[in-house]
């Protein structure tokens, strides 16, 4: 029997499978394409260039990334604010994209068993994130946070820093100059894996200030 297109398509099951695809790549193809061709700067309206306001991290902040990523932080920690008004009035301006732009891997994670991370830098102070990591439950009760000790006494492997530094300058665009490159052994040298890993936590969504 026939009936309206709408009906048709909701009593075939077959149908309504290629429908439900189609609307599916649609939607994300309108997210996704428009950030392959936007070519134009930040102050322009592009989204997909840095932002005037970021600095590469520092050869502290970037081993403090790596060990972020060694010890999983990222599957209980999202690095994405999405647009909507509980997430912007909790976390602070929803995240954009360019922000992301040297982000290599990217870590906007798809799973909060914590809150999402990225804008707390300078949220808390060294020592609060320092105590935090070492054992979560002595500022915050209830967290089911599991601590992170061994970061205190483990000292960064600066071995492979400048390795680093240039592939992201010469594979992603990241602006270090060959100055930074040489100092950043120094700069890593004797420091512990949590002063690393703060120091990450601290930069997080700070290039965003002034931008608002
Ligand atoms: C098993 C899941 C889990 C893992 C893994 C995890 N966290 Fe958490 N994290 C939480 C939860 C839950 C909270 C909220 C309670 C609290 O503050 O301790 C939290 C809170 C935090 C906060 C405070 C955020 C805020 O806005 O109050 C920071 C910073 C943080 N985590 C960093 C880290 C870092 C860095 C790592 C990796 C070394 C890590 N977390 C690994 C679950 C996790």
């Amino acid at each position: 029997m026939a009936g309206t297109p709408h009906e048709i398509i909701e009593k075939n099951t077959g149908l309504l499978v290629i429908f439900i695809v189609i609307a599916i790549s649609f939607a994300t193809l309108v997210e996704i394409v428009p950030l392959i061709f936007d070519q134009k700067g930040p102050t322009e309206g592009g989204v997909n260039t840095p932002l005037p306001t970021m600095k590469p991290w520092k050869a502290l902040e970037l081993e403090g990334r790596d060990i972020y990523i060694r010890e999983g932080c990222h599957v209980c920690h999202t690095q994405m604010i999405r647009p909507l008004r509980a997430e912007v009035e909790r976390y602070g301006p929803y995240s954009r994209a360019a922000e992301s732009s040297w982000d290599h891997p990217f870590l906007w994670g798809s799973k909060r068993t914590g809150p999402d991370l990225a804008r707390v830098g300078g949220r808390y102070s060294d020592d609060w994130q320092t105590q935090h990591l070492i054992n979560p439950r002595s500022l915050v009760p209830e967290s089911v946070m599991p601590g992170f000790p061994w970061l205190a006494t483990n000292e960064v492997d600066g071995t492979k820093v400048q390795e680093k530094m240039r592939l992201f300058r010469d594979r992603f665009g990241v602006p270090y100059t060959e100055e930074q490159i040489e100092a950043a052994p120094d700069e890593v040298l004797g420091a512990t894996e949590l002063d690393a890993v703060v120091a990450y936590l601290q930069q997080l969504g700070t290039a965003m200030e002034g931008q608002r």
